[in-house]
């Protein structure tokens, strides 16, 4: 489940709030349900969430008693989600971080995690790029990172990160750079008159 918002049949996008369900009609234990039925018959091999906090992935066990296999959340330097994460290891569920180089910030302000002189010394230390200590501290932390590229050479780079160990020094200092800075905010399914708020998406 990509949000943990309901699209009325035959849109996967809303241009208005009557392109959104609620969840009161739509719950999220229905959905995942149904998900789970594609699985029982073969139609899928794996099913997971995204974008879901702990109260919802919590209902949804609740509900349903089927654990979720993934949490696919927003994690790099500038948005940590240490409880998140912390919970679904806990429940053994795996932890993807998509946007695990922050750069969509740095795409709007010129300023992302990889020009903080944490993130810069410690490259240097380790003959690694800015990206690539990102990428090993997400899989320092056993998250998944999916960078994305559409240039042949970062995409190397990217690959590279394996090969990049950080300490726990390492680890202890880009912990300091968590800002709870949120750049995926749901915005996109929020209007005055419809059923999504951001507290709804995210703390509720
Ligand atoms: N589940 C969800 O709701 C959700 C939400 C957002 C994103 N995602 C997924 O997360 C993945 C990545 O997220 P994202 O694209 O938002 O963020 P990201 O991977 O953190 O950043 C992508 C940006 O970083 C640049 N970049 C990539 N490698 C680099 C490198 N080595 N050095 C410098 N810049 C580099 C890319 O430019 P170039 O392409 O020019 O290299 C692009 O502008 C995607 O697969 C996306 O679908 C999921």
């Amino acid at each position: 489940m990509h949000w943990p918002i309901a699209f009325r049949t035959g849109y996967d996008q809303a241009e208005n709030a009557s392109e959104l369900v609620s969840l009161d009609e739509q719950p999220l234990s229905t959905t995942w349900e149904a998900m789970a039925k594609l699985q029982e018959k073969g139609l899928t091999k794996h099913i997971g969430v995204s974008n879901f906090n702990i109260p919802k992935i919590q209902k949804l066990i609740n509900d349903t008693s089927i654990v979720p296999e993934m949490n696919q959340i927003e994690i790099h330097p500038y948005f940590q989600q240490n409880e998140l994460v912390t919970f679904c290891q806990k429940n053994e569920i795996l932890v993807t971080a998509y946007s695990p180089l922050g750069s969509r910030k740095l795409t709007s302000t010129g300023k992302g995690p990889d020009k903080e002189d944490i993130i810069l010394s410690i490259a240097k230390e380790h003959n690694a790029t800015p990206a690539q200590v990102m990428l090993a501290w997400g899989m320092e932390r056993n998250t998944i990172v999916i960078p994305k590229s559409v240039n042949k050479e970062r995409i190397k780079e990217n690959f590279g990160s394996v090969n990049v160990k950080l300490n726990d020094e390492d680890m202890a200092k880009i912990a300091t750079l968590d800002r709870n800075q949120r750049l995926s905010t749901g915005a996109f399914a929020v209007f005055a008159d419809g059923p999504y708020t951001p507290e709804s998406i995210w703390e509720e």
